[in-house]
């Protein structure tokens, strides 16, 4: 089969579009046929950072038809139509096929596209867990999504108005627009204003983006409100981290988000795309040869909504 492998020994392209022997499925494993993968902070990092995959293949949120199954897999047949986010389980998504457990997947509705779902997995749990179980968003609060215009901003967006909160988004001035398409009510271009100076209060902050100080954050909270961090510059993650438990005092709490990739959750919000409740936002596709050039795009770091590579077209 055809994979892009990190080759250190490839510079300055360490990742190769190469020849690779097909995976067999074990145990509980499926041998997916990749249809769409797309691109996610947890690559482009780990590739900066030199975190390589054991199979040397990164790529985790894919979408895809199953070609053979172990001899424990319970829960799907040859033919299902399959997503999930599989970084937990080694990566290897930038590959025409991926053996992987069966329970790191859910059922794709058959209405929504390879493509669009590709999207969903680790974006959508992510904002989804910052959300609802860190942040216990409630109907009718103020809800600030910082980095509104990216893969988790994006849904954040829509899934804040869903659970029926007013909603401000941060974003740079190429993405207001497609903000408020989202449903955002109040939209910030991060070039012109600072939150963190207007007098308007949240219960809730979802940081996805940014570099902000947590008394900046605790200025912007209501007196019960909760801060929770899911990503930003390093800066901002390490005072989180080290300072975060200190500066959660009074009602104020400053957390720290670790989603964990569930079946339940996938299938909660594959149903809302299904639904037409939660769009999926599609900056570029590529092909599987190009996925270099895709991780180099998302690296740029102005990504609108995710980037998807097509496989097995
Ligand atoms: N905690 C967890 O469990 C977890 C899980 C998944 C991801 N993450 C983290 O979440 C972060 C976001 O992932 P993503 O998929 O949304 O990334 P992404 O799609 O690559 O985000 C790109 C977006 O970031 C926005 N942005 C950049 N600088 C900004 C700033 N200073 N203020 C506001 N927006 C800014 C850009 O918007 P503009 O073009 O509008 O600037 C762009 O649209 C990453 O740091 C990732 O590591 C955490």
């Amino acid at each position: 089969m055809k994979a892009v492998v990190y080759d250190k020994s490839n510079k300055p392209d360490v990742l190769v579009h190469r020849e690779v022997e097909k995976p067999l499925p074990i145990a509980d494993q499926v041998l997916i046929k990749i249809m769409a993968v797309s691109v996610n902070a947890a690559d482009y990092r780990s590739l900066r950072y030199g975190i390589i995959p054991k199979t040397n293949i990164y790529g985790a949120d894919v979408a895809g038809t199953i070609e053979a199954v172990g001899p424990e897999v319970k829960h799907f047949k040859i033919g299902d139509e399959v997503f999930g986010d599989i970084l937990k389980w080694g990566s290897g998504g930038f590959a025409e096929y991926v053996a992987v457990s069966e329970e790191a997947l859910a059922f794709k509705p058959a209405s929504v596209s390879f493509e669009s779902t590709a999207t969903v997995s680790m974006a959508g749990i992510t904002a989804l867990q910052g959300l609802r179980d860190l942040g216990r968003i409630q109907p009718g609060q103020k809800v600030l999504i910082i980095g509104a215009g990216g893969g988790v901003g994006n849904f954040a967006v829509q899934l804040a108005k869903y659970y029926g909160a007013h909603v401000t988004g941060i974003c740079g001035p190429q993405n207001v627009e497609i903000v408020k398409s989202l449903g955002a009510d109040r939209v910030i271009d991060y070039t012109e204003n600072n939150f963190t100076e207007e007098k308007f209060k949240y219960d809730l902050i979802l940081a996805v983006h940014g570099s902000y100080r947590l008394t900046q954050f605790r200025r912007a909270l209501t007196p019960n409100g909760i801060m929770v961090m899911a990503g930003g510059a390093l800066l901002q993650l390490f005072r989180q981290m080290a300072f975060g438990g200190l500066f959660s005092m009074g009602g104020q709490k400053m957390q720290l988000l670790k989603a964990e990739p569930n079946r339940k959750d996938l299938v909660f919000l594959i149903k809302l795309v299904e639904e037409g409740k939660l769009k999926t936002v599609i900056d570029r596709t590529y092909p599987l040869a190009e996925t270099a050039e895709a991780m180099k795009y998302a690296n740029h770091g102005h990504t609108l909504g995710k980037v998807v590579i097509r496989v097995n077209e």
